[in-house]
C-alpha cells in the first residue's frame, strides 16, 4: 500500500484574521481523506508562537498533547525540524504574518513543499499599492489610487466618495468609505493604526464579483460569482456575520462580462505569478468594463466559503480541490528541486 502522505496544516497566526484562519484550517483538516492523508495540526497564537499536535481533532484543543515553538527563537527543534518530517505544508493563514510571504519564505527556507502562492507573489497581493503598479503594467484596469506614506499630505484628486484602506491587510479592517472632506483625516488616522502605508482609491461603481482560479503553469478559472453585502460594501460584519452578504452563482451579469473576468482573473494571477490558489476580487461597471480590486493567494477556505463554493459549481468538489492543490504543491516543488542556484 501507497504510503500516506504527511500533510501539515497551519493555522491561525498572528493577524486579526486568526478566528477565520482556525475555521478555514478546521473545515481542512475534516476534508483531507485519512485514507490518503496523515495530518498534523500546527496553530500559531495571536503572539506568533506555534503549537504542534497530531491528529485530525487538534485545533485547537488537544492542548495537553502539544509542545510549543517559538519563531523567530531558535531551539532544540525548532519549526524547521518539525517540518522536515512534513511531505506538504498547507498553510491555511490569512494576513500579515500568513498570507504575505513571512511563512513561505520560512517553508522555503526548510525546503517544504506547501499549497499556494511563493514569497514573492505572497508579499505582491499582500500589498494593495504594488500588486496594482505591476498590474497596471501589464494593462490590466485597476481603481485608481494615491498611496500615502507617513507625513504626506492629505491631497488625493477623487470625487467623493473614496476608500481609504491600509496597504497590506485584509478582511476590511481599517478601511473607510469616506464620504466627505471631513472625514478624511480620521479614516487615513484609522488606516495607519495597521500599516504606514495607506491608499486613498476611487470609488468604483459596479457589481462586485469574485472569481477563483486553480493551477500553477497553466491556471484556470471557476464560474464567477456576485458578491451581494447587505450593508453599504463589503466590511467586515457583512463578511462574517451570519445574513451579512449573498453569493449569487454565477454572477448576474453578461456572458460578455463574465468572460471579461474571467480572462481578467487569470491574467492577473499570471501577472502576479501566483501558484496553486488564488480568489481574484473584481468590479464590472454598469457598461460592462471590469476593474480587478485584489488577489487574495489564500482566501477564506471553509467548505461554504466563496473559492471552495465558486470551484464546487465549477465541478470540483471541496476535498478533489484539497487533492489538486496538494499535487500542485508537490509538482512545483519538484520542478524547482532541479534548478542550480
Ligand atoms: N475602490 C473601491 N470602490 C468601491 N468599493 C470598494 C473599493 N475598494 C474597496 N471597496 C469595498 O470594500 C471591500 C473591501 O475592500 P478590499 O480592497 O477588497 O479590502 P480587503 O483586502 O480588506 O478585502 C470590497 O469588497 C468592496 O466592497
Ligand atoms: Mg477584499
Amino acid at each position: 500500500m501507497r504510503r500516506r502522505l504527511r500533510v501539515a496544516v497551519l493555522a491561525g497566526g498572528r493577524s486579526s484574521e486568526h478566528e477565520i484562519s482556525l475555521a478555514s484550517a478546521r473545515s481542512v483538516l475534516d476534508a483531507l481523506d485519512p485514507d490518503r492523508y496523515e495530518t498534523t495540526a500546527i496553530e500559531i497564537d495571536r503572539r506568533g508562537r506555534w503549537e504542534i499536535a497530531s491528529g485530525r481533532q487538534s485545533l485547537p484543543e488537544a492542548k495537553e498533547e502539544t509542545s510549543v515553538e517559538t519563531l523567530p527563537v531558535v531551539s532544540d527543534s525548532p519549526p524547521a525540524a518539525v517540518l522536515g518530517q512534513i511531505d506538504v505544508v498547507m498553510p491555511i493563514l490569512h494576513g500579515p504574518f500568513g498570507e504575505d510571504g513571512t511563512v513561505q519564505g520560512l517553508l522555503e527556507l526548510a525546503g517544504v513543499p506547501y499549497v499556494g502562492a511563493g514569497v514573492a507573489a505572497s508579499a505582491l497581493c499582500m500589498d494593495k499599492d504594488l500588486f496594482k503598479a505591476v498590474l497596471r503594467d501589464r494593462g490590466i484596469p485597476v481603481a485608481q489610487n494615491v498611496t500615502l506614506r507617513e507625513g504626506d499630505p492629505l491631497v488625493h484628486p477623487f470625487p467623493y466618495p473614496v476608500f481609504v484602506k491600509p496597504a497590506r491587510l485584509g478582511s476590511s479592517v481599517g478601511m473607510t468609505k469616506v464620504h466627505e472632506e471631513d472625514e478624511l483625516a480620521a479614516a487615513v488616522a484609522l488606516a495607519r493604526r495597521h500599516d504606514d502605508k495607506v491608499l486613498i482609491e476611487e470609488f468604483v461603481l459596479g457589481t462586485e464579483v469574485e472569481c477563483g482560479v486553480l493551477g500553477n503553469r497553466d491556471p484556470v478559472a471557476s464560474v464567477v460569482g456576485e458578491i451581494v453585502a447587505h450593508a453599504e460594501w463589503y466590511d467586515y460584519s457583512a463578511k462574517y456575520d451570519e445574513g451579512g452578504m449573498d453569493l449569487v452563482i454565477p454572477a448576474r451579469i453578461s456572458a460578455e462580462a463574465s468572460e471579461g473576468v474571467r480572462r481578467r482573473a487569470v491574467e492577473s494571477f499570471v501577472a502576479t505569478e501566483c501558484e496553486g490558489m488564488a480568489r481574484i476580487d473584481l468590479f464590472v461597471r454598469p457598461d460592462g468594463d471590469v476593474v480587478v480590486n485584489e488577489i487574495n493567494t489564500i482566501p477564506g477556505f471553509t467548505a461554504t466559503s466563496v473559492y471552495a463554493k465558486l470551484f464546487e459549481a465549477s465541478g470540483i468538489p471541496y476535498a478533489e480541490l484539497l487533492d489538486r492543490l496538494i499535487e500542485l504543491a508537490l509538482e512545483r516543488h519538484e520542478r524547482r528541486a532541479g534548478l542550480v542556484y
